[in-house]
């Protein structure tokens, strides 16, 4: 029963942009070198702004979307980290093929004109798993990882070599004509450091030696490196970095980790940074000196397979990011930053022209920093509008509560709480961290259950056939619990985790035979004490298994057990299984970082006193058994798959099966597993990552203020909800129909439930005052002189866009006075321009961005004097085939 139309829209989806890349040279060569200010790019020194983009957490086929509205968004630099497990999954035999294609992904970023800061570590963290190192690392003889340690430092010194040479084959470097200005060796170093005493000093030193032999021509920086050897750039990682120096004078102020939102484990609250408050963050930094700032993320992404780090961090890399983990732009996240980078860059020629800023108290909690040259005007031979143009300010307002007013060169500037206003002439403003702009818009998951509106015909129409995209009948067939094949082995004794699977499978099973005599059931009835099973630690998951059934289980980064169990007279299988979920990516000895059982493992309440299990012969058998068979595959070796039906849905340890169509369009496609318990998924032999209904808990998710300095835990969402129910399918690994879904459920769920669901930003909002500055979009870029138009009345805009090829088909609500309310909510105020729907439909409506100013003419006249406007509209978009009410189906 699945609809087989819509042809048309998968043709179009897989015309896609992406196209191969063949030729070499990107730019003319240039030559990067640093000073005490700034990189200095073909001897001019440059403000950047970065954003970070991990290639393997997207698909190639995503990549040149994602670099574009990087740089549409501001960007003049992409920042990633190398992913050593990625690139060396088997020691000796490297990949770097598709989401690993690292060339292919330099290229591209080079192709749209933007530089590459290319950080190598091989360490990495990341939230990533193992922090990037591949686990057959750890099973080097006599390794310790990062410190003075001789064969790690030979895999390392192998592996950067690799990437370097690499790059240098390629030509990417900027000597070279291509993107590459920057690198880094090891990450975040300093917060460790101390684990290793002396070796760790000896460590940066050589790593740092390391990494300059290899000539790659470009500067290379180590981040919180507070003893970052001369020659290499220490760097700041942090919410905020503007009062950071770096450990000499003659390195610049680099903030190579401005963290914009964070990540979130299983169970966990949704984090979000209010954008005013990172604005002010950025503003501050470049306020204060800074010159090369990062966001990481600007896209997160989805950490695929069993690439994700932790324990327990989710499938989903979002981040809170400008960019979501689906491609699409977070509004107004990313277009309040775009505005704050088109300001920052008006005020470049100053930046860079002043070796350091004039500081001017203005106040309490109130300052401001000037930029100009460090000469007299007359001697620069300059006009003075041509002076002014060389003069930016930062005027500030670090007060958490109250909006100031402060007079500066004779002016009055009124400045919100914990906001920074931009002057780049040192004169008019043209931006405030803390006033938005931007548009909202409002993401929707829709599933192909019958829609509201009729914005999606075609949607309609499979619901009122009764129709989804995806099947109502499901296979399935049982995981064996315990020893499933002859690849299982008897030793006496626990074995760590690790040590066993090769992280080969997140699963190890552990089964052993106990014996209990008619003595041992007499003493328990005797006494009513039930024998335990203690444990003194494990890590992440535990489950206890007697004769076949589940008895307990535990989770946890280090938890002991202790648990009830209930034996029958004989013998007695006791079989458990130790899972990892994502491994350890952060701390010193990592290489000691094992999972599973840890310690004493023991049976309690016995006559004759505790049986030490520690001793035990116990058997091993790593993985599952459906994914060593493939059984996500379609042509997966023999598996019995039974038709599943809805009264006999097996409880746990299951795999299940379904085929699905593609939904038209080129919306991000997500499955929605929020029915399930816990396990995997497989989309076309494509892993999508581990699912985990974990929900966060009830409490603490309160109003955000964005005034104050930011935490993680300060502004969640998703309080008392499953952490992650979405799971992006990358349209790239879909067919147009016939999907096959192939699902490992350790704990269970209903798979009836699961649906398959498209993700927009359709709905989009604006709402500007008459008293918001005007539109950068209105000046030239960097050109000073463009500054002057400042001088003239600019009125400020509302811009509207759509995202992905949609037109607004319809504005939804629309008022010109004191409209009140928000997004979704809007209502007229007293003041209301009776013709405010007409007047923004007919600016609008069938195009992909309209502008609007905000003025009195525009309306036909005043609405009502002396009160100052606003302008709020709440939009539709849809795609241009669909506005017109015509299906192509
Ligand atoms: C870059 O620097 C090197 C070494 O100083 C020099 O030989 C080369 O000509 C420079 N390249 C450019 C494009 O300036
Ligand atoms: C200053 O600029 C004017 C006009 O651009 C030019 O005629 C004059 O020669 C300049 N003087 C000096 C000292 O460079
Ligand atoms: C476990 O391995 C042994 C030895 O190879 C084999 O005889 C036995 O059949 C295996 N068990 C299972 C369940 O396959
Ligand atoms: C893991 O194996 C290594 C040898 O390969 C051994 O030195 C280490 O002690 C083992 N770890 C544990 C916890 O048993």
């Amino acid at each position: 029963m699945i609809p087989r139309k819509g042809l048309l829209y998968f043709l179009c989806l897989f015309l896609s942009i992406y196209s191969e890349v063949t030729t070499a040279e990107f730019f003319k060569p240039f030559n990067v070198t640093y000073d005490h200010r700034a990189l200095v790019i073909d001897g001019k020194r440059r403000m950047l702004i970065s954003a970070g983009v991990h290639y393997p957490r997207a698909t190639p086929e995503m990549w040149p979307d994602l670099i574009a509205k990087s740089k549409e968004g501001g960007a003049d630099v992409i920042q990633t980290y190398v992913f050593w497990n990625g690139h060396e999954p088997v020691r000796g035999q490297y990949y770097f093929e598709g989401r690993y294609d690292l060339v292919k992904f330099v290229k591209l970023v080079g192709y749209s004109g933007l530089y590459l800061h290319l950080r190598i570590g091989p360490y990495v963290c990341a939230e990533w798993n193992f922090g990037g190192f591949p686990v057959w690392l750890r099973d080097i003889p006599g390794i310790v990882f990062r410190t003075n340690n001789a064969p790690f430092k030979e895999e390392m010194e192998r592996f950067v070599s690799k990437v370097v040479n690499l790059m240098r084959e390629e030509k990417l470097f900027s000597w070279q004509g291509g993107p590459i200005i920057m690198l880094q060796i090891e990450n975040e170093y300093g917060n460790i450091e101390p684990s290793f005493g002396k070796g760790g000093k000896e460590y940066v030193k050589w790593a740092a030696r390391m990494a300059l032999s290899l000539d790659a021509g470009v500067p290379w920086v180590m981040c919180k490196q507070t003893d970052a050897p001369h020659n290499i750039i220490d760097s700041c990682n942090a919410y905020y970095c503007d009062g950071f120096k770096p450990n000499s004078r003659d390195k610049p102020i680099f903030w190579t980790e401005d963290w914009d939102g964070w990540y979130t484990e299983w169970g966990g609250r949704l984090p979000h940074r209010p954008v005013e408050d990172l604005a002010f963050a950025v503003a501050r930094f470049f306020e204060r000196g800074g010159s090369f700032q990062n966001y990481y993320m600007y896209f997160g992404g989805t950490n695929f397979g069993r690439t994700s780090g932790g324990p327990f961090y989710i499938t989903s890399y979002d981040y809170d990011a400008p960019i979501d983990e689906y491609g699409l732009l977070s509004e107004p996240k990313w277009g309040h930053l775009k505005d704050l980078h088109a300001a920052i860059k008006l005020c470049e020629p100053a930046l860079v022209a002043s070796d350091s800023p004039t500081y001017i108290k203005l106040g309490p909690k109130q300052e401001a920093h000037v930029y100009h040259t460090n000469v007299h005007p007359g001697t620069l031979n300059l006009s003075l509008s041509e002076f002014r143009g060389r003069c930016s300010a930062f005027l500030a307002n670090i007060d958490e509560r109250r909006t100031a007013t402060v007079t500066f060169r004779g002016q009055k500037y009124t400045i919100p709480p914990w906001s920074v206003s931009i002057l780049p002439d040192c004169r008019n403003t043209v931006f405030n961290t803390a006033k938005v702009r931007a548009q909202t818009s409002v993401k929707l998951v829709e599933s192909d259950l019958p829609v509201a509106s009729n914005l999606f015909p075609a949607l309609q129409l499979m619901s009122q056939n009764g129709m989804s995209y995806i099947s109502k009948s499901w296979m399935t067939t049982k995981e064996p619990i315990g020893i499933w094949s002859k690849n299982n082995f008897t030793v006496q004794g626990i074995l760590e985790h690790l040590n066993v699977t090769k992280d080969q499978s997140d699963y190890l099973w552990y089964a052993t035979r106990i014996f209990i005599s008619d003595g041992d059931i007499f003493f328990w009835e005797k006494n009513d004490i039930r024998p335990k099973l203690v444990i003194d630690s494990i890590r992440d998951i535990l489950l206890i298994f007697v004769n076949g059934q589940l008895i307990g289980k535990a989770i946890g980064r280090s938890v002991k057990v202790a648990q009830t169990l209930q034996f029958s007279p004989g013998h007695n299988d006791l079989i458990l299984i130790t899972e990892t979920v994502g491994l350890q990516n952060y701390g010193a000895f990592l290489e000691k970082d094992g999972a599973g059982i840890k310690g004493k493992i023991k049976l309690t309440g016995f006559k004759n006193g505790d049986v030490d299990l520690s001793k035990s012969l116990w058997t091993y058998q790593v993985g599952l058994q459906g994914e060593f068979l493939k059984f996500y595959l379609e042509d997966g070796e023999k598996v019995e798959w039974a038709e599943l039906t809805h009264d006999a849905i097996p409880s746990m340890f299951a795999w299940y099966k379904t085929y699905f169509d593609t939904p038209a369009g080129t919306d991000p496609v997500a499955i929605d597993l929020a029915s399930m318990g816990k396990g995997q998924a497989w989309v076309n032999g494509h892993h999508i990552g581990r699912y985990w209904t974990l929900v966060a808990p009830k409490d603490g998710c309160i109003a955000c203020d964005y005034r104050g300095p930011y935490n993680s835990d300060k502004c969640t969402t998703n309080c008392g909800k499953p952490t992650q129910t979405w799971y992006h399918v990358p349209r790239s690994w879909l067919q147009a129909s016939h999907n096959l879904l192939v699902i490992f459920e350790e704990i269970g769920g209903n798979p009836f439930d699961i649906s398959v669901k498209i993700r927009s930003a359709r709905t989009i909002c604006a709402k500007v005052s008459e008293s918001h500055y005007p539109s950068l979009s209105k000046f030239g870029d960097s050109d000073f002189l463009g500054l002057d138009l400042l001088k003239s009345n600019v009125t400020p805009e509302i811009n509207l866009y759509c995202q992905g090829g949609d037109v607004i088909s319809s504005i939804t609500f629309a008022s010109y006075g004191t409209p009140q309310g928000s997004c979704q909510n809007f209502a007229r105020g007293s003041c209301h321009a009776p013709n405010s729907l007409s007047v923004v439909s007919q600016a609008c409506q069938g195009k992909r961005r309209c502008s609007l100013e905000i003025s009195d003419t525009l309306f036909g006249g005043d609405p009502c004097h002396g009160v100052v406007k606003e302008l709020a509209v709440e939009a539709t978009c849809s795609s241009p085939s669909r506005s017109d009410g015509s299906s192509q189906l």
